[in-house]
């Protein structure tokens, strides 16, 4: 146990997806675990732990931004010896090209947050994520013959920004969107040598203004989920 997780040790599994949603994990585990169990309820994080295709994984949503994610990834990776986290998200796109429920593989997360620096003094705005899990996802991909986007990622600490900076982000950073998360994940990822990636799906586009229902975001992100579920057998 620990200040922000409930579950036993042993009711986590080695491998975790984490959407940012309490209501996506609950969605994910009933539409593809068997013989799964709810372990985590403090603070409405919930945590699902069950079987799929007979491989133990537990589902467990981070909540928005990257105190949050910072929390959660931390505790598992630490104290629960979690050894991979594949975070399954959504973004804003900043590219006409990127169309509204594409897939994002993230390899690398920009940010101008100070997350890194508080937690360890590390200066870098830039992190990418574990070439394994990412060689493994890609193999699922190339296997369902599906298309994804490679590439980085704009992790903000604002959501609503008085002056919007999309246009530099993207051909300055080469930031195809933005999210909330991957950037403290993949921190704490590499301090405590663990495996963590980030696929996205779009969910809105800064540019063309296209966005998807707060209904949609919880479910209408299958594809995304599948190959995330796929990598990890
Ligand atoms: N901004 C930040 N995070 C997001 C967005 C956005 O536009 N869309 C999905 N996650």
């Amino acid at each position: 146990m620990t200040p922000h997780i409930e579950a036993l040790k042993e009711d986590i599994a080695k491998t975790v997806i984490m959407p940012g949603d309490p209501l996506r994990a609950k969605f994910i585990a009933e539409t593809y675990l068997d013989n799964y169990k709810l372990v985590n309820k403090v603070r409405n994080i919930y945590a699902y732990t069950g079987f799929y295709k007979n491989k133990k994984v537990t589902i467990m949503a981070s909540g928005m931004g990257m105190p949050s994610m910072g929390i959660y990834s931390y505790e598992l990776f630490k104290f629960y010896e979690v050894d991979n986290i594949i975070r399954v998200g959504s973004c804003g796109a900043y590219t006409s090209d990127l169309k509204l429920y594409d897939v994002i593989l993230v390899d690398k997360a920009y940010s101008d947050s100070s997350y890194a620096f508080v937690q360890n003094n590390q200066k870098e705005s830039e992190i990418t994520s574990s070439t394994y899990l990412n060689q493994k996802i890609k193999t699922v991909v190339q296997a369902k013959n599906v298309d994804i986007k490679t590439g980085t990622i704009y992790s903000s600490d604002v959501f609503y920004k008085e002056k919007e900076n999309y246009v530099e982000l993207h051909e300055k950073h080469h930031c195809l969107g933005v999210e909330m998360e991957s950037f403290a994940l993949f921190h704490n990822a590499k301090i405590l040598n663990k495996q963590a990636s980030c696929l996205l799906t779009v969910s809105d586009n800064l540019v063309t203004k296209e966005e998807t229902t707060s209904l949609e975001r919880q479910t209408a992100f299958t594809k995304m989920i599948e190959i995330a579920l796929e990598s990890i057998l």
